[in-house]
């Protein structure tokens, strides 16, 4: 199958990106813990030079625990800041702050030095498609924030949410584009989810999926789905979970692709268990 996906938005996203990202002191980069590598552009590390950075490792709920810890080191050892956290639940957001500040403690100092003080440090949400940044900046602003309006200086139109009177937030997130440097970066966004389906062959996709699976997370598709254990075959094991799902078409043949679809979606929603597609050992 050939992974291919977003047209003709990339430019434009760009164009807002490097607008907005002018007016900014911290880039704070959303990536999916499932796939923190595959879910990144690397174009921000271009767009974001001189600018303080924090990686979330967002929809921690869903990914390996052990893995997102091995992802926090591998971030650290890059030099970026770097947590865990669940933008749905709240979970690792009270620790923000205090990184943030670590984070930009040059540029506070630096404003100390010129004789500005207190200028909030202002910063912009960025991240794939469907990362979880909308969900984040509700979360993190909460309800008690209030928007600033525009401020001199600021493209018109611009908001700001003042988080406390050392935050500021751009309301609006940043989009960047997955970058597809192989079929293997493609696949693992199809995955999560972050591909229109439409475009995908699914039962194609959900042999892959069980391919990855039967070597990192075999017992968690056996106890999901009752899998003999002796069978290892891909293509089997999609039937079996057809069968164990009563995924049948009317003249009660085997539905492969209703199968297939069920699969995706345990995972994506992480019935089957917290599974991270990709490690920090395999980038090199
Ligand atoms: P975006 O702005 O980056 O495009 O993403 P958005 O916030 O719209 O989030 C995309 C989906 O990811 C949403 O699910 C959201 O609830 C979910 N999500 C965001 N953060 C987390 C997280 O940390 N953990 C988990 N498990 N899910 C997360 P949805 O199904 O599209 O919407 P909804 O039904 O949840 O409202």
């Amino acid at each position: 199958m050939n992974y291919q996906w977003y047209p003709g938005h990339m430019m434009k996203a760009k164009r807002m990106m490097q607008e907005n990202i002018k007016l900014i002191d911290l880039v704070i980069e959303l990536v999916d813990a499932r796939i923190p590598f595959s879910s990144r552009n690397p174009d921000i590390d271009e767009l974001g030079k001189n600018k303080s950075r924090l990686i979330l490792l967002n929809k921690s709920d869903l990914a390996d625990e052990k893995c997102n810890k091995e992802w926090m080191a591998y971030f650290k050892q890059k030099g970026f800041h770097v947590l865990e956290i669940n933008a749905k639940t709240g979970a690792g957001i009270k620790a923000i702050q205090g990184t943030v500040k670590e984070a930009c403690r040059e540029k506070i100092e630096r404003d100390r030095k010129r004789g500005i003080i207190n200028r909030p440090v202002r910063a912009i949400v960025v991240g794939i498609p469907n990362v979880g940044k909308s969900t984040f900046i509700n979360s993190y602003a909460g309800k008690a924030c209030a928007k600033t309006g525009n401020k001199p200086g600021v493209t018109k139109g611009k908001q700001w949410i003042r988080l406390n009177k050392e935050l500021e937030l751009l309301d609006t997130p940043g989009i960047l584009w997955p970058k597809f440097e192989s079929q293997d970066v493609g696949r693992k966004l199809a995955f999560i989810g972050s591909m229109n389906d439409e475009i995908l062959q699914m039962t194609e996709l959900a042999i892959d999926l069980i391919d990855f699976l039967m070597i990192y997370y075999k017992q968690l598709l056996i106890d999901r789905y009752q899998i003999p254990e002796k069978e290892e075959i891909p293509h089997k094991i999609l039937e079996h979970i057809c069968e164990n799902r009563k995924c049948y078409k009317k003249g009660g043949e085997i539905d492969h692709e209703k199968g297939a679809a069920l699969l995706l979606d345990d995972f994506r929603l992480g019935r089957i268990g917290r599974i991270t597609l990709e490690r920090p050992g395999e980038m090199a």
